[in-house]
């Protein structure tokens, strides 16, 4: 899959660089025999940022006879999807005309360094912004692009929901990632989760409609003993009838995660307003990685989650808590009435 993956990468960027002519999706435009008139480029293909953060996607253009352009420049910022077959729009400038769109509209702008930059900036980063943008410069006739990759500091977790294992289309999915302050992971989000120890047994979506699952340490039951270790494919599966779990991705958030400290255990119920009544709200699954992963939170007490889940995060392993390995430990989906655990809550900062 990864090969695969480097593979369509490898083209995009040939038919992009190759001097005679390139390729945009079915359409091949010819260019004179003395080379491009137009050259668009980004300094880095790859910009690394979080949740929250502001970033700039590098782009400038070079055109053959600068002074004597008569012909007014447009710039188009569109993002591929996941599975390259499609662009979504995020900005477009001519002149003094400018419009973004969709949820980057107020959150995107050129940064015009100089006059040939058409650098885009991004400010307050989401987690749906994580993906691949094409830079395109377009003046008269002559038309150019370069690709920039948006990768977010975060942490890939497994998730299924309370109706247990194997439920989830693709839809669903989706949502359950969106539920727990987190979105559908990508191939390459769970390829670098598993190049830094990510090891489940069971198959999970990711957003390009694949089902796959990471293994380091290979065992009988998932795939077998004698294979090498390696994200294991299951392929393209029909979105609306195949069930998996899935694999959601979250990064750095903008609040406090932490364990609540109350006189007694509670149930599900009584979670949900021992919270509130701390100004908070019962913390999501997205929020105890994200604490975990990103801030180090370690607290050996099993307490509950927006889901319904039990769940607690260690960061230092130790006796009785996560002897072997650091985690955020799952206790299970107790029955709510349970009144044997504390609670996790969040505050968001605004
Ligand atoms: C561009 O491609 C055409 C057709 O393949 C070829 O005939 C021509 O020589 C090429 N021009 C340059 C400058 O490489
Ligand atoms: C991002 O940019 C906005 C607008 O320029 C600014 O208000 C905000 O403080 C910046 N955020 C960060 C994290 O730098």
């Amino acid at each position: 899959m990864k090969n695969l993956l480097f593979l369509v990468l490898i083209s995009i960027c040939w038919a992009e660089h190759t001097g005679n002519y390139t390729l945009e999706r079915d359409r091949i435009i010819h260019i004179q025999e003395n080379g491009p008139r137009l050259l668009v480029e980004s300094e880095q293909t790859k910009v690394f940022s979080h949740r929250g953060g502001n970033i700039t996607l590098p782009c400038k253009f070079y055109r053959e006879h600068a002074s004597a352009g008569s012909g007014k420049i447009r710039i188009k910022w569109t993002k591929l999807t996941s599975d390259y077959l499609k662009e979504v729009d995020v900005f477009v400038a001519m002149g003094l005309h400018q419009k973004s769109y969709g949820n980057y509209q107020g959150r995107v702008f050129l940064k015009k360094s100089s006059e040939n930059d058409a650098s885009l900036v991004i400010i307050d980063i989401t987690l749906e912004d994580y993906g691949r943008y094409k830079c395109e410069v377009i003046e008269g006739l002559e038309d150019d692009t370069a690709v920039v990759s948006l990768d977010l500091q975060g942490v890939v977790f497994p998730y299924f929901p309370r109706f247990g294992r194997y439920h989830l289309n693709f839809h669903e999915a989706q949502q359950a990632c969106l539920d727990q302050d987190s979105v559908i992971a990508s191939f390459d989000q769970l390829y670098d989760a598993w190049r830094s120890g990510l090891d489940w047994c069971n198959a999970g979506w990711l957003n390009d409609g694949s089902v796959q699952y990471p293994i380091t340490k290979p065992r009988e039951p998932c795939g077998g003993k004698n294979t090498v270790p390696g994200v294991r494919n299951y392929g393209f599966w029909d979105k609306a009838k195949s069930r998996y779990d899935v694999f959601c991705f979250t990064s750095n958030f903008n609040g406090r995660f932490y364990y609540l400290i109350h006189p007694t255990k509670l149930t599900y119920d009584e979670a949900v307003q021992a919270c509130l009544k701390d100004g908070s709200q019962i913390a999501k699954v997205g929020q105890i990685f994200a604490a975990w992963k990103l801030l180090g939170y370690d607290r050996c007490d099993a307490g509950w989650l927006a889901d319904g889940s039990v769940r607690y995060p260690i960061s230092r392993p130790r006796r009785r808590c996560s002897p072997d390995e650091a985690a955020v430990r799952f206790v299970g989906f107790p029955d709510k009435k349970h009144k044997l655990y504390g609670v996790y809550c969040f505050r968001a900062y605004n």
